[in-house]
Formats: C-alpha cells, structure tokens, sequence
C-alpha cells in the first residue's frame, strides 16, 4: 500500500519563485525550494555558490537552515524545482540534513516544464545514519 502526496503546488509555486533568487554565477544551475511545516508555515531557499566552489550551500539546506534557525521543526514537505530536462534529486550531504531535521517527509522534485515526482525521504536515504544509531 502506498501512502498519497498531499496536494504540493503551492510549495512548488514558492519554489519556482525562490529559484530566481539563487546565486549560481559558476554552475548557471539555479534550484529553488520550499520546506513546509505540519501546520502550514513554508520557508524558502536557493543555492549559494561560492568562487571556492566548496562553500556552496544547496537550495535544500538553505531552505532547513533558515527555518531551523528561525525556530521552525516538525516539517511535513519540501519541493525542489531546477529548470533542467531531468529532475534535480538532493544531493547526498542534503539527503543526510533533511532526514536530520525534516525525518520521513515528502519530497517533491519538479522541472519548470513540469516535469515531477513526489518520494518519500525514507525511499531517498533508506537505512540511514541518525541518532538512533547513537
Ligand atoms: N544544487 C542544489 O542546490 N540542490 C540540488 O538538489 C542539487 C544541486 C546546486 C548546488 C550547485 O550550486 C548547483 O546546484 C550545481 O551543482
């Protein structure tokens, strides 16, 4: 049995817009996203590049950091949007941020030509690596 994504365009929408934002002189690869709480609240994020290409922060972890910092928990969803053919997954250190801070929630990844897939963050880092481990 599978569980059925809740209704995820507003989140998209915040998104999209939040791709505008992002500093991404080196690559040209602009993300946005969206991270929502259970009761309602979104904070978004896009990618910050650095010239020591290193220090650059995903649109993902821009999007927990804000809200973290802002004293936000307890997430439900978060979308990703990238104007590419292929849809743009969280990288692997996000993937590791995400389930830290967000656990179990929806990921909705979607391109500007509306392209999309909705997951689970479980099916994204099956067997992760977390407190319980601790
Ligand atoms: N990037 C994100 O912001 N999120 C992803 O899910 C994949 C990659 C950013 C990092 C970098 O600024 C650019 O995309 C190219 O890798």
């Amino acid at each position: 049995m599978k569980r059925k994504a809740p209704d995820l365009g507003d989140l998209v929408e915040l998104a999209t817009e939040a791709r505008q934002r992002a500093h991404a002189p080196f690559s040209r690869f602009k993300v946005g996203a969206a991270l929502r709480t259970r009761d309602g609240w979104i904070v978004t994020g896009c990618n910050i590049e650095n010239a020591s290409y290193g220090l650059t922060l995903c649109a993902e972890r821009t999007a927990v950091f804000k809200a973290v910092s802002e004293g936000l928990r307890d997430f439900d969803a978060i979308a990703v949007v990238v104007d590419a053919p292929k849809l743009a997954a969280p990288c692997g250190p996000c993937r590791q941020i995400l389930w830290e801070f967000c656990g179990d929630i929806w990921v909705r990844m979607e391109t500007l030509k509306g392209k999309r897939k909705t997951m689970r963050m479980s099916e994204l880092l099956p067997l992760p690596f977390d407190r319980s481990n601790l």
